[in-house]
């Protein structure tokens, strides 16, 4: 029986994964944590408890006295807020990963481990169309260093001391449960609370910029896919590419219209139209699909039509 730990359970990807998670391996042993208060079916479902995954003495004491088995990295500063404050979000990104592996390398009980590796980790000179698996990858943010680094430590444990540690480069991911936090792909968020609630949107980011975005449940089952894929079929110990579909502003605009059609949104580009620039247009999943067994089932119109009915019920 497993006993899984979550990292960062009240965060936009912890939150679901949490009950899926639940859902599959049972309430009582999947233990939610983060730095501050979760949302009420996380607490009410199973055990929540507060970790900073920062304080090592208290994570090994957490895994050692619940059994743990694998491991949920979840928590992390996102790129727009990492840029205001760069040597904290360094020191926060990195030593929380460091700290879990070897957490999972020292506890023989931890049999594998997640952490959420990004599209971040790509930069202006990767090729932006269909970007493959392996390709240059010069990040220009704090973030994308981040999880470039953290990729490759991911590996260096694998290799050196047999930690099964599993990531995806996530895109922009799109939900209606938990909203995200200081990152660059939160506008693909905020622009259907803000035409469900005021109609009309302010976008940090111009009208054309495409990037590669994904619907949570998507993201959810491409996870737990890798999670529970065998380990001899695990070609990379780094970060998966995965697709979704990719839009810009403007198309998720005209989207939303077919809804709401006095929705007005207008552009005032800031700080995070240069990250967004350094990202790719879209991605080449095709190792996570053969891998995995797994494939995006929600385009551009699916996800509207469900973050409306979902937000429209929650406010
Ligand atoms: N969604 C994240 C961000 O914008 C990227 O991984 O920071």
């Amino acid at each position: 029986m497993e006993k899984i730990l979550i990292i960062g359970a009240a965060g936009q990807i912890g939150s679901e994964l949490t009950m899926e998670l639940r859902r599959i391996h049972g309430n009582e042993n999947v233990f939610a944590t983060d730095i501050k208060d979760a949302p009420y079916y996380i607490r009410e479902s199973g055990p929540f408890q507060f970790l900073d995954v920062m304080d090592d003495r208290h994570l090994i004491h957490f895994v050692i006295r619940n059994k743990i088995t694998q491991i949920y990295h979840l928590a992390a500063v996102l790129s727009g807020n990492a840029e205001k404050l760069p040597l904290q979000a360094w020191s926060i990104n990195m030593n929380s990963l460091m700290n879990v592996l070897e957490v999972a390398k020292m506890v023989e009980d931890v049999k594998k481990v997640f952490w959420p590796s990004s599209i971040a980790v790509f930069g202006p000179s990767t090729p932006k169309e269909n970007t493959p698996q392996i390709t240059i990858k010069e990040p220009n943010t704090v973030y994308g260093i981040s999880k470039l680094a953290g990729e490759r430590w991911c590996d260096y444990y694998f290799n050196q001391y047999g930690v099964d540690v599993r990531s995806i480069r996530y895109p922009g991911l799109i939900s209606y449960k938990t909203e995200p936090g200081g990152g660059t792909t939160d506008f693909a968020v905020e622009i259907y609370y803000e035409a469900i609630k005021n109609k009309k949107y302010t976008c940090f980011l111009g009208k054309n910029t495409r990037l590669p975005l994904m619907f949570m449940p998507d993201a959810v089952a491409a996870t737990i896919a890798l999670m529970e894929t065998p380990q001899d079929e695990i070609y990379f110990h780094t970060g998966y590419n995965i697709a979704g579909f990719s839009s810009t502003p403007g198309e998720m605009a005209d989207s939303i219209r077919k809804y709401i059609p006095e929705f007005e949104i207008t552009y005032v580009p800031d700080f995070r139209q240069e990250i967004a620039d350094s990202w790719p247009d879209s991605i080449d999943d095709h190792y996570a699909r053969s891998n995995d067994h797994w494939s995006s089932k929600y385009d551009l119109e699916q996800t509207t039509k469900i973050m409306i009915e979902e937000i429209r019920k929650k406010i």
